[in-house]
């Protein structure tokens, strides 16, 4: 089933959630800022994978259970949601699930490997695979849909970022057979057999577009769409292989009215189509500064990012400056969401997000003014 049919739309729940003013999510600097809707008195900060392996109580809660099993308990998903909003107070929590979740849900035999990622029993290389790939029903993910109502009652204030895999790198993962260095077989599927491709991604797509409505009308406050991979791709190809896809996945969300995010890593060079295929908020790596790369996307995106995750070990005052120096950059984006350029490694230092934290919600909007009247004497903005 499409998400557009009418069937997904009668569980959407989450109107009130939108309201601009009270305690509910609405109020957000993080909802804010994705709408251009700044923000004298923060930058709102998230870390990618806040919610897993650094923490030790998520170490200890998630000890002995598979990883795809986690997902499915909703008291355990719920917990495992909270840990970083109460560790570190960020201002928004991100589902704790996994872009393949919603395959297994539709019945792909597949697993995450403890330190590899996720592999496929059978690889899709033919016609024939896309028997195994039905949409992704309402009733798939009852577990979702309770954990996320769950959270949102135990969240208040703070809003619940929900998300998917994007069609490329979805379709990486099932076309390689699992985590891949140069996408061989994926490449070689889209440019030889684009018919194929395309099949593949839209029925990636509705699953995608599924697995966000089920979570916004669960009470999700924002989406984020994960093309992790897509940095490997030429301009040209993704425009022609890729962005098509990801734009059907965030058009099919856009009547939710919620804030799309569209992250990919070493992505500089397709920035402006990642915005230009449907998002609010465009994540930006480390690569670029944020001020080059919200040029690049153009005037009417929010941006997030971009601190080094490599960075997290370097000490203290030198991180602290590149904090400093990301919301700087940021400033010259008519929103920035502050976050890292990509996940948060399992051996970061809990202790060093939580100063992050701390310095990004108390200088954060100091900086950003700051930054923003040099740049007004430069340029009128
Ligand atoms: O961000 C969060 O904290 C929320 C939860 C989340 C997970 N995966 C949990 C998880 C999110 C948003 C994801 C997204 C995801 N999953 C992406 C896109 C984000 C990115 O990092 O680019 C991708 C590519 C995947 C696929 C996947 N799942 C990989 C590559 C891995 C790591 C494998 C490994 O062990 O090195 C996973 C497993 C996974 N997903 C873990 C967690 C907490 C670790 C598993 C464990 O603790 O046993």
């Amino acid at each position: 089933m499409a998400p557009s049919d009418p069937s997904w739309q009668q569980t959407e729940t989450r109107v009130e959630t939108a309201s601009p003013s009270g305690s509910g999510p609405g109020a957000s600097v993080f909802l804010a800022a994705c709408r251009l809707d700044h923000l004298d008195e923060r930058v709102p900060v998230w870390f990618m994978r806040q919610a897993g392996r650094s923490l030790p109580e998520y170490r200890a809660v998630r000890d002995g259970i598979p990883m795809l099993t986690s997902c499915t308990q909703p008291d355990l998903v719920t917990e495992i949601t909270l840990q970083p909003v109460r560790r570190y107070g960020v201002d928004a929590a991100i589902f704790y699930s996994d872009i393949m979740v919603p395959l297994k849900a539709v019945g792909v035999d597949l697993d995450i490997v403890p330190g590899v990622g996720p592999v496929i029993a059978q690889p899709f290389r033919t016609a024939a695979d896309l028997d195994r790939l039905r949409a992704l029903e309402p009733g798939d993910v009852p577990y979702v849909t309770e954990a996320v109502s769950h959270l949102v009652t135990e969240l208040g204030p703070v809003p619940l970022i929900g998300f998917a895999g994007a069609p490329f790198t979805l379709a990486s993962y099932l076309v390689e057979g699992g985590p891949s260095k140069d996408y061989a077989r994926t490449k070689s599927m889209m440019v030889s057999e684009p018919q194929l491709w395309h099949r593949l991604c839209s029925r990636l797509a509705e699953i995608s577009a599924g697995f966000l409505w089920a979570q916004v009308a669960a009470g999700a406050s924002a989406v984020q769409l994960f093309d992790s991979w897509a940095g490997s791709l030429s301009a040209a190809d993704y425009g022609q292989f890729v962005q098509p896809h990801s734009a059907a996945v965030l058009e099919r969300v856009g009547d939710l009215e919620v804030p799309r995010i569209h992250f990919g890593v070493g992505t500089s060079e397709l920035l402006a189509q990642m915005g230009a295929a449907g998002a609010d908020v465009v994540g930006v790596d480390w690569r670029l500064p944020l001020a080059e790369a919200s040029r690049r996307i153009g005037p009417t995106y929010a941006v997030q990012g971009n601190l080094d995750p490599a960075l997290l070990s370097a000490p203290w005052p030198v991180l602290a400056e590149r904090v400093r120096e990301v919301l700087r950059s940021g400033a010259a984006a008519p929103g920035h969401v502050f976050n890292l350029g990509h996940g948060v490694p399992p051996t970061a230092d809990p202790e060093v997000l939580g100063r992050i934290v701390s310095l990004v919600q108390s200088e954060g909007a100091t900086l950003r003014g700051e930054a923003r009247l040099l740049l007004e004497e430069a340029v009128p903005l």
